[in-house]
């Protein structure tokens, strides 16, 4: 396998969300799954097991509560599209297309990797404050995240989903995950119909970060 350079790596991770169904490798498995456990985690206490779904009994119980979240969720996705410009409707379209071919055949991903975590083992710096916390998916995500660049730097094609944390109980039963375990994500893994991994679009450095103070944009 030829390497992939890290910074090509981050700049080509997008979303691919058809997968071929041929099985991926146990080493390949267990590379991703290192990558994985390298990431920080407050404390370093890493909070976060992960349950790989190959058995195709489960994957597709997983397949049909992801495809009921992800219509309710395409169908109003859709209906806000109406008035956007052409190009943007374009656009969403595309991803609208491959969100519905990955929640038809989510259940057919050679592997479903869920990750879990648990609360009681996270200090949560921001959860007296009067808004969402977020502090406690910091020690999660960053796991996810390197998963994710090893899924591109092994040619895995791999989309980061959240919609089957909407049914925590239904998969904790088929997964029989303890509590208090919840779910952060699921991660379907296979190699790509097509290319892949490629260009993605996202905002510039100059709109995303300031220098000194909020809105004296940082630039180079
Ligand atoms: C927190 C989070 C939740 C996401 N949930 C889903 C999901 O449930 N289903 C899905 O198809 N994509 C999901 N995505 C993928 C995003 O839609 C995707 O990363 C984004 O549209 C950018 O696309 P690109 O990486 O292909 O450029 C999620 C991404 C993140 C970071």
């Amino acid at each position: 396998m030829e390497e992939i350079g890290l910074y090509e790596a981050m700049q080509t991770l997008r979303a691919v969300r058809r997968l071929r169904p041929d099985p991926v490798p146990e080493e390949v498995l267990q590379r991703i799954l290192e990558a994985a456990s390298w990431a920080p985690t407050g404390g370093n206490v890493q909070p976060w097991r992960v349950v790989v779904v190959r058995d195709g009994e489960r994957k597709q119980k997983l397949g049909e509560f992801y495809q009921a979240g992800w219509d309710a969720y395409s169908e109003g996705h859709r209906a806000q599209l109406a008035d956007a410009p052409e190009a943007i409707q374009a656009k969403q379209a595309r991803m609208l297309d491959a969100g519905d071919h990955l929640a038809t055949h989510f259940g057919e991903s050679p592997a479903v990797i869920i990750f879990c975590f648990n609360p009681k083992l996270m200090a949560i710096t921001d959860a007296k404050l009067d808004r969402i916390s977020v502090v406690g998916g910091a020690s999660i995500y960053t796991a996810v995240e390197n998963l994710l660049l090893a899924c591109r730097a092994e040619g895995l094609g791999c989309t980061l989903t959240t919609l089957l944390c909407g049914y925590e109980e239904e998969v904790r039963s088929i997964l029989e995950i303890p509590e208090p375990w919840g779910t952060a994500c699921a991660v379907p893994v296979g190699y790509p119909v097509g290319g892949g991994h490629g260009k993605i679009s996202r905002r510039p450095v100059s709109k995303l970060a300031f220098l000194d103070h909020w809105g004296n944009p940082f630039e180079s």
